[in-house]
């Protein structure tokens, strides 16, 4: 079969780097993108004198007929890519004026075109989807207010803190990302096309109309730039892996809190998997697998990073490289958003194992330094007083709620009665009501705050 860039050449391509070179089995992920910027770059040519009325027409109807009846067999390899694959189908159905279509156009303002589309599309999706996830958040949130669990740091029980604070926590991470997305936007709302292969043209183009019907944002000033930037792939890239990694970090504790040691949360059957030789196994398989599956789309940011190093201007084929990380990332993030939702959704937090686990423990000790400071003691002498009273705990083997008054007293004589009520994690978690702290009321106030986000 003959190449359309053909004419220049007299020998055929070696078979092996053909399909070496070839882009199709995977850019057809394209094709209904690649067909909306044909139409609009037709149109364009059309209202500019450029294309003959009849020939708009003809590529037009060409244009729609070809999205409704392209399947997975459309492709041929010789084609190499979505591009000359559908200027192929294209001339089979309308004949030789398909040829017309092609006209100030190349094919590295044609990709980049697509890729912005395409992304534009997929941003929105996952935007959605970490909408979706944030809601789910908010209802578990609103549902645990008042559970009490203990607080950790280095993996330590730390102070007893609300659940909902520890899952609204996620709540912003999640924001930020969203945020991030929607900025993201910006730069993928621009278009290159018209750009030409990369000086532009001598047609009387008119790039503003174009990306006007293709509902771009803005125009690139500079046609090397247009059809050789992927910064907005790049910044894509970045922003899924933070997604991930704060996927990553809320499986992990999930993986954790599911273990029988913990046993703070129960994951639904839906989103648990058996052993299939322990008949007692309840895994959080998609948690793990959500985990795992960060290291691809890590992998994929520092892969197209370093496809994207040093290559001059302006197109090279190292560019086609942008595209099966994307559309992999792409997959892999948005599935993720959508299980754990589903997972966080189905979850029941075990409120009583939670609320145990924080009187067997020590995290009231700064509870009790903070009673000391209110009777007048330097807060680092209040620190070593309890320090020593947890010791003796440890040492006697019980916690600093059944030490007696007189014990306590040995420790320091302004030590009273008053001091008990406070050792409750409850108490704990009531009092503080700093902006942003635990607090119930202060993570009632929080909750309103997020759910405001969500609205907007
Ligand atoms: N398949 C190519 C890609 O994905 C399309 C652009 C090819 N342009 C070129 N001058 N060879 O990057």
């Amino acid at each position: 079969m003959t190449k359309l860039w053909g004419g220049r050449f007299t020998e055929s391509a070696s078979a092996q780097a053909e399909a070496f070179g070839a882009s199709i089995t995977f850019d057809q992920k394209l094709a209904s993108v690649d067909l909306k910027g044909s139409l609009a770059h037709a149109q364009m040519l059309f209202e500019q004198g450029i294309l003959a009325q009849d020939e708009w027409t003809q590529i037009e109807q060409g244009l729609k007929q070809l999205e409704t009846t392209l399947t997975d067999h459309s492709y041929t390899l010789a084609d190499e890519d979505i591009h000359m694959n559908l200027e192929r189908l294209l001339t089979q159905q309308i004949g030789p004026v398909a040829g017309k279509l092609h006209t100030a156009r190349s094919r590295n303002d044609q990709v980049a075109t697509d890729l912005h589309l395409w992304m534009e599309q997929h941003v929105e999706a996952l935007t959605t989807a970490l909408r979706e996830l944030q809601s789910v958040i908010t209802e578990q949130a609103e549902q645990h207010i008042e559970t009490v669990m203990p607080g950790y740091t280095h993996l330590q029980r730390a102070q007893p803190i609300s659940l909902a604070h520890h899952l609204l926590a996620y709540f912003w991470m999640f924001e930020r990302d969203v945020e991030r997305l929607t900025d993201n936007q910006k730069r993928i709302r621009k278009s290159p096309l018209g750009a030409g292969a990369l000086a532009g043209t001598t047609f009387p183009i008119d790039r503003f109309r174009s990306a006007e019907l293709l509902g771009f944002e803005s125009v690139y000033p500079n046609s090397l730039d247009a059809v050789s930037d992927r910064d907005f792939v790049i910044e894509y890239l970045g922003i899924a892996s933070t997604v991930m990694m704060h996927l990553s970090r809320f499986c992990e504790e999930i993986i954790i809190w599911a273990s029988q040691e913990f046993s703070f949360i129960e994951l639904s059957d839906a989103f648990s998997t058996g052993s299939s030789m322990m008949p007692q196994k309840k895994n959080p398989d998609f948690a793990e697998l959500i985990r795992g599956k960060t290291g691809r789309v890590y992998g994929n940011l520092m892969g197209f990073l370093t496809t994207m190093k040093a290559l001059p201007l302006a197109y090279n084929k190292d560019m086609q490289e942008d595209k099966e990380g994307v559309f992999d990332t792409a997959d892999t993030v948005l599935q993720s958003v959508q299980i754990f939702t589903g997972m966080i959704e189905s979850a029941t937090f075990k409120t009583e194992a939670l609320k145990k686990a924080t009187m067997q423990d020590f995290s009231n000790a700064t509870e009790l330094a903070d009673y000391l400071v209110t009777k007048g003691i330097p807060f680092r002498e209040a620190h070593e007083i309890v320090g020593k009273a947890v010791l003796y705990c440890v040492q006697t083997g019980c916690f600093l709620k059944d030490l007696s008054l007189e014990t306590y007293q040995t420790f320091h004589p302004d030590i009273t009665e008053d001091v008990y009520p406070l050792l409750d994690p409850v108490q704990a978690v009531a009092r503080r009501t700093s902006y942003g702290g635990t607090g119930f009321a202060a993570v009632s106030k929080q909750l309103e705050l997020a759910k405001q986000h969500l609205a907007n």
